[in-house]
């Protein structure tokens, strides 16, 4: 099997990242994180992507100014250095033009911390609870240029506990979010996902209920 090739792009504490790299220890995971690429050079990610040996690359975007365009030239020049297949955002604070979102296609992924289309933006947990949710949860999906929108792979839900903090919804949130980029990453890499109008197929058929999925918590 020939594994596919993964970039990491962060720009914080990395657990996401973490959790992919975990997986793809296991040689019989179809992908290998082969680069992880920081906005940051002070990001926190980038120490445990060391310690796990995987090589990392700093694309500052502070260093290109308001200058979108050069900021994804340099970005797209390091994951053609490292000839990669797959991109996944994993805590990726920078929106990313529709120009380098359509060269990748159907290949670049993020992970976001609501059911969406529910909580797009910041501060999910945050407005989830103000909001009175009963069911909360993550959800990986392809990228598109509209924000936190394209086409769903996988969701994970979690029930919100009464009386819950923010930080342990989170907490609890970001559990799941660890278990399904993995597979959804999985699914990417070998192929099996199809993209209908729109929306997401897993060998052919509508992607299952999340709790099919992953047991909710
Ligand atoms: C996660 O909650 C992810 O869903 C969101 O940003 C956070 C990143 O956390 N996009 P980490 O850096 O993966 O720990």
């Amino acid at each position: 099997m020939n594994r596919k090739r993964v970039a990491v792009l962060i720009s914080g504490r990395g657990s996401n990242m973490a959790a992919l790299i975990e997986a793809a220890t296991d040689k019989t995971y179809p992908a290998e994180i082969v680069v992880v690429i920081s906005n940051r050079p002070d990001a926190g990610g980038l120490i445990v992507a060391r310690a796990n040996g995987i090589t990392t690359e700093v694309v500052d975007h502070s260093a290109f100014g308001k200058d979108r365009t050069a900021f994804e030239r340099a970005l797209q020049a390091v994951l053609e250095k490292h000839r990669i297949d797959i991109v996944c955002l994993a805590g990726f604070m920078r929106l990313l033009t529709a120009d380098f979102v359509g060269q990748w296609q159907h290949r670049i992924l993020n992970i976001h911390p609501a059911l969406l289309p529910a909580f797009k933006g910041l501060d999910t947990h945050r407005r989830a609870l103000e909001a009175g949710v009963n069911v909360h949860g993550a959800t990986v999906h392809f990228v598109v240029p509209e924000m936190d929108s394209g086409p769903i792979i996988a969701q994970a839900a979690v029930n919100v506990r009464p009386g819950e903090t923010e930080e342990e919804l989170a907490a609890r949130v970001l559990k799941v979010e660890h278990q399904i980029y993995p597979l959804a990453l999985k699914l990417l890499a070998e192929e099996r996902l199809q993209i209908e109008n729109g929306h997401c197929r897993i060998d052919g058929v509508p992607v299952p209920d999340a709790a099919s999925l992953i047991p909710v918590p």
